[in-house]
């Protein structure tokens, strides 16, 4: 009798099972590669030239985010506070301190304190702080809880699929106005009422289109 199948046949399996091996060890590295930390920059906390920290001054001392990143509601951009808001105090609380050496040499030789960036999207995407916080997004929804780092460390990926997750449906992260900067403030059982309210009435448009945030 002939034979329906050649031998080299015999091998397929072990090819097809070779084959979807590759295929899962390549998805597996895909993910964790791009899911991971180091791509999205979750986690990312660079070192700063001096030990500032916003779980003190932030955090234990209240003071709002607006005293020091003051041009907020107002830029596109959020201002690093110049040497003289450090000063405000500095000049009198703790001015014989090691680790404010570097405020001090800024503010004798005028140069600005050189802070490393933290979060920072690439020149083809249109982003606006102001926007979003008349909009009644809070600093936490994108940056989190900063009153409680003692560095500060980018907690979202700010990656384009974060941006169009809340665009499609911001509601849960709408709040009011005066709690734009709490770190602290919870929705309320009736959040979904108050969210599609304020919606309406500010007649809230977050773009999806692509000449929305490339333009
Ligand atoms: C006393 C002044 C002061 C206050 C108050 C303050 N900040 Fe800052 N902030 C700074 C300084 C200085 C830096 C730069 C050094 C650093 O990154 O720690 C900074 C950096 C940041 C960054 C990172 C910027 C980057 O490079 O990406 C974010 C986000 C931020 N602040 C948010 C907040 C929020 C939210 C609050 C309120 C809860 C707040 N800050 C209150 C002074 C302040
Ligand atoms: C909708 C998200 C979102 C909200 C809300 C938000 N930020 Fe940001 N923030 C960002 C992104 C994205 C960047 C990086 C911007 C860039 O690189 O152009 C950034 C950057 C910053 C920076 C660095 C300087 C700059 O503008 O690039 C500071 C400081 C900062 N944010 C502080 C704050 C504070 C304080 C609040 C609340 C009052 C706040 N942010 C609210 C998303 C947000
Ligand atoms: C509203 C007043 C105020 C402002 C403005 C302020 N600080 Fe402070 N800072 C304090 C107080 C209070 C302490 C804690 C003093 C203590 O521990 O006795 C402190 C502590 C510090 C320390 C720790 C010093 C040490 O030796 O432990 C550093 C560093 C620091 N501040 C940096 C800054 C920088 C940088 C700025 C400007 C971006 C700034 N501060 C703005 C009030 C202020
Ligand atoms: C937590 C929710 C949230 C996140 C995260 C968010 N947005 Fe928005 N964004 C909004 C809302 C709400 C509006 C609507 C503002 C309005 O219609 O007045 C908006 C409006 C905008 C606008 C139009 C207003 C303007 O500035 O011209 C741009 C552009 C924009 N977002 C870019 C971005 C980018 C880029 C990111 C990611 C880096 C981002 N957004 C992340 C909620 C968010
Ligand atoms: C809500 C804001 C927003 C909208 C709408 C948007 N993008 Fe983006 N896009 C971004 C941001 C922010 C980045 C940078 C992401 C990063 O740095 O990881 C980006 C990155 C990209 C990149 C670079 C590759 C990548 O994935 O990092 C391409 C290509 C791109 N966008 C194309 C598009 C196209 C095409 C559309 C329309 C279908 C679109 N974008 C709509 C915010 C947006």
């Amino acid at each position: 009798m002939a034979q329906l199948f050649k031998r080299w046949t015999n091998k397929i399996p072990i090819a097809v099972v070779a084959g979807v091996l590759l295929l899962v060890a390549g998805a597996i590295g895909f993910f964790a590669f791009f899911g991971s930390p180091r791509y999205t920059d979750v986690g990312y906390r660079p070192m700063q030239p001096l030990p500032f920290s916003h779980a003190l001054h932030a955090g234990d001392l209240a003071m709002d985010c607006r005293y020091c990143h003051h041009a907020i509601e107002s830029a596109a951009h959020a201002n690093l506070p110049p040497t003289q808001t450090c000063m405000n105090c500095h000049t009198l609380i703790l001015p014989q301190s090691s680790r404010l050496m570097p405020v001090h040499e800024s503010w004798g030789t005028l140069r600005p304190i050189a802070w490393t960036r933290v979060h920072l999207l690439p020149d083809y995407a249109y982003f606006n702080h102001s926007a979003h916080l008349a909009a009644g997004i809070g600093c936490f929804s994108c940056h989190g809880n900063i009153a409680g780092m003692t560095v500060v460390t980018q907690s979202q990926p700010l990656s384009m699929g974060w941006c169009l997750g809340c665009h499609r449906h911001p509601e849960p992260n709408l709040r009011p106005a005066a709690e734009i900067t709490s770190m602290t403030w919870q929705p309320d059982a009736d959040h979904a009422r108050f969210a599609a309210e304020l919606a309406g009435r500010k007649k809230l448009n977050p773009p999806q289109d692509c000449s929305g945030c490339h333009r």
